[in-house]
């Protein structure tokens, strides 16, 4: 991708765009990701699903993530495309048959996940279990995540041995993963499950080298301010000292939202003002979808009139997308520019995860427009704009 701007009114100078844009703001993808790397006690597997445009996945690796958890053979080949020499981590128990085998034939993945008994055999028919890593996974949940996603994957914690002394057997390694959840507001989850973690592996006859604690690591959006990631790492380096690892033993985590959020904002244009409602080009079926499960969430926010900064008086305004569905409506209401019009530019920032990897195209609204911003004084719309 070759469209590049200094700024976000330059691209508006130039473009005047009527279809949204979203700006990959190429030194915050570096800062979002270089303090997960530099910070984290272990390897960094960045969750492609919270982001999956090449771009984004290009900006990621160019600071440093060479670990890529990936939840189907799509998007392995993504990876495989667009960071060479990285490795992909196939973590998804649910995968369509012999693509287990493709991907480690074609793409040299030895990482695999399973929840469930059922889920062993499948999979060892399709692999070479001398060269695979097998991952137990885990069913762990905690009262501050935003999301619990332990209602859907993950053995109990007393079925997790005999899972592991399973995959022991087969002659591959085991090793045991679990996922707190998303958007985890309180760091102590991740002691707290890595404590169950040591309970499990101190009644095993062998130890394991590798626990994935998954992702869930939380950014702050307006009016959900979340503690800094040091205090997620430190909570996971202290509780790594006490675990039963083998002697090279390692922690990886799974973070998706915390590199994906801070460096991608989306351009919208208002397309009809009657009130205090404004419909924008873009919406709850285009980049805003994950509003649909998280109405607390917004983003940050400011506007532009021919390229300009439009200030002034402000009031809060119904938010609209562009399709006919009448719940394509922003959950709570934006604090705008009194006099916003036709045709103004509203840029929200902070929404990097879970937007562009699950818009669609409903009602034939759709943008695949998507730039790169790179002057040095650049930044995305702050957190405090709003
Ligand atoms: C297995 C797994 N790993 C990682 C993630 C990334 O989570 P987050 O974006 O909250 O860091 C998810 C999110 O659903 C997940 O299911």
């Amino acid at each position: 991708m070759s469209e590049t701007y200094a700024d976000v009114e330059s691209l508006l100078r130039r473009t005047n765009p009527q279809q949204p844009v979203y700006c990959i703001y190429a030194d915050t993808y570096q800062d979002s990701t270089r303090e997960f790397v530099d910070g984290f006690p272990g390897r960094v597997l960045y969750a492609v699903k919270a982001n999956n445009h090449p771009q984004v996945l290009q900006e990621i690796y160019t600071a440093g993530i060479r670990h890529f958890d990936c939840a189907s053979l799509a998007e392995i080949e993504l990876v495989s495309e667009h960071c060479p020499g990285s490795t992909a981590y196939f973590m998804n128990p649910v995968r369509q048959k012999g693509h287990a085998r493709r991907a480690q034939q074609e793409y040299g993945v030895r990482h695999f996940v399973i929840d469930h008994y059922s889920g062993l055999t499948p999979l060892l028919s399709e692999i070479d279990v001398t060269q695979s890593v097998l991952f137990a996974r885990m069913a762990v949940s905690h009262a501050s995540a935003q999301a619990d996603l332990s209602k859907k994957f993950g053995a109990r914690p007393e079925d997790v041995p005999a899972l592991l002394q399973a995959i022991n057997e087969a002659g591959t390694e085991p090793a045991l993963a679990f996922n707190v959840g998303t958007g985890v507001e309180d760091p102590a989850a991740y002691s707290y499950a890595m404590g169950i973690a040591g309970e499990v592996l101190s009644g095993l006859s062998f130890r394991i080298r590798l626990l994935d604690i998954g992702g869930g690591f939380p950014k702050s959006y307006p009016g959900l301010t979340v503690p800094p990631l040091d205090e997620y790492f430190g909570h996971a380096q202290d509780a790594l000292q006490d675990l039963p690892l083998s002697e090279n033993g390692e922690l990886l985590s799974e973070p998706g939202r915390a590199l994906s959020a801070p460096g991608l904002s989306a351009v919208t244009q208002v397309l009809l003002r009657k009130s205090d409602r404004v419909y924008l080009n873009d919406g709850m079926y285009g980049a805003f979808w994950e509003l649909r499960f998280k109405a607390h969430l917004q983003y940050p926010c400011r506007v532009f009139r021919k390229a300009e900064s439009l200030r002034g008086t402000t009031k809060a305004f119904r938010v609209f997308g562009p399709t006919c569905d009448s719940t394509d409506e922003l959950p709570a209401r934006v604090e705008l520019p009194a006099d916003i019009d036709v045709g103004d530019h509203i840029e929200f920032g902070s929404i990097g995860a879970y937007s562009l990897s699950g818009r669609t195209n409903f009602n034939g609204f759709y943008s695949d427009h998507v730039v790169r911003i790179t002057g040095q004084d650049s930044h995305p719309p702050e957190l405090a704009a709003r």
